[in-house]
């Protein structure tokens, strides 16, 4: 079992993650935590506590940063106005329970620190809280087993041609954590954008006759006519069922300057020929077993 914390800026497919993970075999999630990115920290912290309501998902829960590290919060339009396409009040209930934690950068390191195990962070939001928690408690990174991350690309990217969302929302975050020394594995755009689910598959969803399933199929149809890729489950899906992808040793390395290449990933080859590789990058995945794995999860 890996022992894991999710960081999340839900969001859609940071919604659909969390499905994967409550239904993941080989994953022990301790804690949730929100960041600022797809929407407001308000409305991400707000649907983090009612999915795990939804989902009946026990764990401390924790508010995160309200803003990037150094710029200014930058929203994702395709999840809509609430992040999760309109359909928050479907699962408001009075049942959701209140946040253990108004810091979740304490919350991390309080568990991290107290855990016997080392800990694996699963990060598909802005890398805020998690830059923060590497620099607040350095001593907090011999307790990290790995994190692995969507984000960045090492093609195409989602802001600029070359930017992913994540990353640039808050490139200084992506630099910290991938110059961190931790072992990371990134989910980025290059698989991710093809990550999704077939029409057939999402006609079987709307078939589901219950209240998550109805959930899941609503968000999901509103957010795939913005945006077809199914990101974060990837990350999720590294951990749990690393047997679908391919995974390469490459030292990625995060731009912080220009509008342009604004937290841009990219290979910096010099380092990789000198022997220096600091992440693991899913360069191919298996879309059906994906696209399987993702609807069981859904349809639980
Ligand atoms: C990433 O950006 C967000 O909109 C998604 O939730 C995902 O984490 C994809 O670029
Ligand atoms: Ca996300």
């Amino acid at each position: 079992m890996i022992d894991c914390i999710l960081d999340f800026d839900p969001g859609v497919d940071d919604a659909a993650a969390l499905f994967v993970m409550k239904n993941a075999k080989n994953l022990n999630l301790l804690a949730l935590s929100s960041v600022s990115g797809n929407v407001s920290i308000e409305n991400t912290t707000r649907n983090m506590q009612c999915l795990a309501n939804l989902l009946d998902i026990d764990v401390p829960m924790g508010k995160g940063q309200p803003r990037p590290l150094i710029r200014q919060p930058y929203f994702a339009s395709a999840h809509g106005d609430d992040g999760i396409a309109g359909f928050r009040k479907m699962i408001e209930s009075e049942n959701v329970r209140d946040l253990d934690s108004e810091n979740s950068v304490e919350m991390m390191h309080e568990i991290i620190k107290n855990s016997s195990n080392k800990i694996t962070i699963i990060a598909v939001g802005p890398l805020t809280n998690i830059a923060l928690l590497l620099r607040a408690f350095p001593q907090d990174k011999e307790k990290i087993e790995q994190i692995s991350i969507m984000g960045g690309s090492i093609t195409y990217g989602n802001m600029t041609s070359l930017s992913e969302f994540n990353f640039f929302v808050d490139p200084e975050a992506a630099k910290i954590v991938f110059e961190s020394g931790i072992k990371l594995i990134m989910a980025g755009l290059n698989v991710t954008q093809l990550a999704t689910l077939t029409e057939t598959q999402m006609n079987s969803l709307n078939e589901v006759d219950n209240k998550k399933a109805k959930f899941a199929y609503n968000i999901i149809k509103y957010y795939v006519s913005n945006d077809t890729g199914i990101h974060d489950p990837c990350a999720v899906m590294a951990l749990e069922c690393p047997e679908i992808f391919e995974m390469e040793d490459m030292y990625i390395d995060i731009d912080t300057q220009s509008q342009e290449t604004r937290g841009m990933s990219y290979r910096n080859i010099r380092r990789e020929k000198d022997g220096e590789f600091n992440c693991k990058v899913i360069t191919k995945i298996d879309l059906d077993k994906f696209g399987e794995k993702l609807l069981d999860s859904l349809t639980k």
